[in-house]
């Protein structure tokens, strides 16, 4: 169904699609655990374009290709002419000529549709300021380890800021069929146009989204929590501000007792101690989070999988 396809946003996946990568990802992981080897892109490349840090995309990218059969080359914008001046959609038609699939982590969610709309390879998106979809289809797939396989009526509470992860959350939790409630303080929204997208996609499953200030009323009976860093990439100039704005947007003890008692908490990471979570939620639920942080790996390999292959 995927094939050839790009991952730009979950928005643009059919259910079918999106039933695919998560089935995908879970068999991925058993048969790796089982030691079953899957070399389906054995002799093909990835080209793995980073304009920002990164830990876990690009290991676990670099990792997901190599146990497929393929290599991935990293391609930092410091180091190739696309950070100086080469245009996008020549990039884009250069590397197709070379690679099998292209990965890409930037600023403008526009540059990685450009790179999609040059390049006949599949594109993916390994993160852009609006959206992160590989970190949400990860999460569902984490969540569906915890709390079963069908995810449809959960109780989704995201505290913090309206950022890539809470606009991704917004897609997914439509498309899953999860309620999804975004605590975050006013000026700090997920992104309207996608609100209003994944409001037309939570019509086929029921999904109720809601946008609300009080971190209390998101976590009140929550299934499932997550909160994200205060400062994304790219918006250090802000910092001080967004410090003081984000005061009380924290997930800790007191948030997760209003909370279902088998609630779990998820944490994209990198994670910032003592501002949007304490250091003994983060600690207590340490086994889904590394859970999360290690599904990176099984998804993108599902996804990669699914796009490339022949
Ligand atoms: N969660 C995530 O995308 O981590 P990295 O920035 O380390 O890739
Ligand atoms: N919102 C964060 C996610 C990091 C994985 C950022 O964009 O920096």
């Amino acid at each position: 169904m995927l094939k050839g396809k790009d991952l730009l946003s979950i928005h643009d996946l059919s259910q079918d699609e999106f039933t695919e990568i998560l089935e995908t990802a879970a068999r991925l992981k058993m048969e790796l655990k089982a030691g079953i080897p899957y070399p389906i892109l054995k002799g093909k490349t990835l080209a793995m374009i980073f304009e920002k840090s990164s830990t876990r995309t690009r290991v676990s990218f670099q990792t997901g290709i190599f146990q497929l059969g393929g290599q991935g080359i990293f391609l930092s914008t410091r180091d190739i002419h696309l950070g100086h001046g080469e245009p996008v959609k020549d990039t884009a038609r250069v590397l197709a000529r070379y690679v099998d699939g292209i990965m890409i982590r930037t600023f403008a969610q526009s540059e990685v549709e450009e790179f999609a709309k040059y390049a006949d390879v599949p594109v993916i998106n390994a993160l852009t300021d609006l959206l992160h979809p590989c970190q949400v289809l990860t999460d569902l797939l984490t969540m569906q380890e915890y709390k079963g396989k069908d995810l449809k009526g959960l109780h989704f509470a995201y505290i913090g800021d309206g950022n890539n992860m809470a606009n991704s959350y917004l897609y997914g939790c439509a498309k899953a069929g999860i309620h999804c409630t975004i605590a975050c303080p006013e000026g700090y929204e997920p992104d309207a146009q996608v609100l209003a997208n994944a409001k037309e996609d939570a019509k086929a499953t029921g999904a109720e989204l809601k946008i609300v200030r009080d971190p209390a009323e998101a976590a009140k009976d929550a299934d499932v929590l997550a909160t994200d860093t205060w400062t994304s990439m790219g918006e250090e100039a802000e910092r001080e501000v967004r410090e003081k704005v984000f005061q009380g947007y924290q997930i800790n003890k007191d948030l997760l007792s209003v909370a279902d008692k088998k609630a779990i908490v998820l944490h994209c990471l990198p994670a910032y101690r003592g501002k949007e979570i304490t250091e003994d939620v983060l600690e207590s639920y340490a086994n889904v989070i590394f859970d999360e942080a290690e599904n990176r790996l099984h998804t993108q390999k599902a996804i990669m999988a699914l796009t490339m292959c022949d």
